[in-house]
């Protein structure tokens, strides 16, 4: 059995040897736990987010699109209550200096991550008495035009959920919908972590899937728990996660933000533990209402049934974008240690991914790199790419070496052409997971493959 560090490791080697995820500014020595998205990789995440899109826009009547800026009206943050309260308890250790989560150092030793007693604890590096408690906000602060002084202060947003609470005005009245109405955004958040780490689990700069559902107040808690089975859903028939993989944590009143009457955390088993994925919260009336005071505008929704104004109530369920593909590399490697060859730095491994999500769907591969079978394969790709299918071809190397290849980077299916394609107009196709062969008319490949992705 390969034990969860040696997991880890290896995914990353992996990631960075077949071009998912390289480590950032790498050239100049890395930087603050930033990382590279490669071609497969950005291809992986890209294939990811439209998924979401799919399923949670463009599919379903009740939720719109909208993508708001980074850098907003630092107002924002003031009413959101960010510039005040979103911060994270931090200590040093007073001998090696290194910099802790309070929170993380009494959750290690079994406490109350809430209370944050760290009493009779110390640093877990070297033994060292740790500092008072400080509380260190998150937000990344800029300056927006020429002079750097406090009137030009702005912030990078923490979350992409304030762009659609300040938005919910124009929407509103822009489509004159009735409730419930979901406002989507998938975009960059900024959080100045104290300890980012195990890998792209947590980073400084990462992207965000949030819809904020505006609902009728009273309607709130069947529509959370409607959402709950939703996102359900996406873990288990898009991502493929297996369901005892994923922990559903009801989060306790005393550890809920006081505003919030159900705070669902779903949470994933990682090679590095048991640590959370998405979140799924009912908001109330809170932001809209701080909005509402701060702005000075009228944020209610007029019901046209009942003729009543009110401030709509709010769920919100969201999804980190890194941690699902995180999640999704996870998941879906296959380290086999029985097949490793002689020879071998590293076990054979294959990312099972589903197809959708594959980052190349299939790999066009003649077995001698003669003009006639490079032209039949040319051909092959041509019409698999105008389908809209992403294909590679690889002529480079023994067969056995670009089958690895390809099952490292998880294309659930490789086309081989060989001579005999000349006689009977046909291609081999190779399947990822069950090593099936298959031999199928050139002329039908493409619909096949397509049929396959629906
Ligand atoms: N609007 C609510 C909100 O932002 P959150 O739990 O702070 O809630 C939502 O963040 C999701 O964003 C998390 O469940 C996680 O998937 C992702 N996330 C949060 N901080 C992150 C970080 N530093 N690095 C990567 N992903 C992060």
């Amino acid at each position: 059995m390969i034990d969860a560090s040696k997991k880890m490791d290896l995914l990353m080697s992996l990631c960075k040897r077949r071009g998912f995820v390289y480590p950032g500014s790498e050239i100049y020595g890395g930087f603050a736990n930033s990382w590279d998205y490669g071609p497969y990789g950005s291809q992986l995440k890209k294939n990811i987010r439209d998924a979401w899109w799919k399923m949670f826009v463009e599919t379903r009547g009740d939720v719109v699109g909208i993508e708001s800026p980074i850098i907003m009206n630092p107002k924002v943050w003031k009413a959101s209550g960010h510039l005040d309260t979103f911060t994270d308890p931090l200590v040093d250790c007073k001998r090696c200096r290194k910099r802790f989560r309070a929170d993380h150092i009494a959750e290690a030793a079994g406490r109350d991550a809430a209370t944050l007693d760290l009493t009779g604890l110390v640093c877990p590096e070297c033994g060292g008495q740790f500092t008072d408690i400080r509380h260190f906000n998150l937000m990344f602060k800029t300056f927006v035009g020429v002079t750097e002084d406090a009137s030009n202060i702005a912030y990078l947003r923490p979350e992409t959920a304030g762009g659609m609470f300040v938005a919910w005005k124009n929407v509103r009245d822009s489509l004159h919908r009735r409730l419930p109405l979901g406002v989507a955004q998938i975009g960059k958040a900024f959080r100045n972590e104290i300890t980012p780490g195990n890998f792209i689990f947590r980073t400084r700069e990462f992207d965000q899937m949030e819809i904020e559902y505006f609902v009728k107040p009273e309607d709130g808690p069947a529509i959370f728990e409607s959402w709950l089975t939703d996102m359900k859903r996406w873990c288990h028939d898009v991502l493929k996660i297996k369901p005892d993989h994923l922990v559903y944590h009801e989060i306790p009143a005393e550890e809920r933000a006081f505003y919030s009457t159900r705070t669902v955390d779903i949470e994933y088993h990682y090679p590095f533990g048991l640590k959370e994925l998405y979140g799924l919260a009912n908001r109330t009336d809170y932001d809209l209402s701080r909005h509402q005071e701060a702005s000075g505008e009228d944020l209610r929704f007029l019901d046209p049934e009942t003729n009543e104004r009110y401030i709509p109530h709010v769920i919100e369920p969201t999804w980190g974008l890194d941690r699902t593909v995180l999640v999704v590399l996870a998941e879906h490697l296959d380290i086999d240690e029985a097949s490793t060859a002689e020879g071998d730095k590293e076990p054979r491994m294959v990312l099972r991914f589903p197809p959708k999500l594959a980052p190349v769907k299939g790999a066009v591969l003649p077995l001698q790199k003669k003009n006639d079978l490079v032209g039949k394969a040319n051909e092959i790709v041509a019409s698999l790419r105008a389908l809209g299918i992403a294909t590679d071809y690889d002529a480079s190397a023994s067969i056995g070496k670009r089958y690895r290849r390809q099952d490292e980077i998880g294309t659930p299916w490789c086309v081989t052409i060989d001579p005999q394609t000349h006689e009977d107009v046909c291609v081999t196709v190779r399947d990822r997971d069950t090593m099936e062969q298959v031999r199928i008319p050139m002329a039908e490949l493409a619909g096949w493959v397509e049929a396959r992705l629906k």
